[in-house]
């Protein structure tokens, strides 16, 4: 069956959606939450909640641009299928809770 036209283009008016236009730190919470990131993080560094890693003192992330590269390292190894904006969304989420980095 083919699709009408007019269907397709009522899905199309709410594009892009507004989260892909400002990276959101809440939306990162929730992403980093799904994708169990702290589960691995917390069995390679002391157990806890697994938050300790991004306030160790020998960190490696020590600016924006290095915590974007390795959200997308860490992400790699899971198969999140985040879209970039995803990754986005995670990188302010974790600069607003642990790196505050300007
Ligand atoms: C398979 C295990 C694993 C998973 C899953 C994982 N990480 Fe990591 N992550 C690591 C390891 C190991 C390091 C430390 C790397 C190092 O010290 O060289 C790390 C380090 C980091 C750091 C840098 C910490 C610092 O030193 O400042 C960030 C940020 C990070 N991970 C984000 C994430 C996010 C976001 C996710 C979920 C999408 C995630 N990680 C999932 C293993 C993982």
């Amino acid at each position: 069956m083919k699709l009408p036209h007019h269907l397709l283009a009522v899905a199309c008016i709410g594009w892009p959606p507004a989260h892909a236009l400002a990276a959101d730190a809440d939306q990162g919470r929730t992403l980093v939450i799904e994708a169990r990131c702290e589960d691995c993080h917390s069995d390679r560094y002391g157990g806890g909640d697994g938050t300790q890693i991004y306030l160790r003192s020998d960190r490696r992330v020590n600016s924006l641009a290095q915590l974007a590269a390795q959200v997308s390292v860490c992400n790699a190894q899971l198969s999140t299928g985040w879209f970039p904006e995803d990754e986005a969304h995670v990188v302010a989420y974790l600069n607003r809770q642990y790196y505050k980095f300007r």
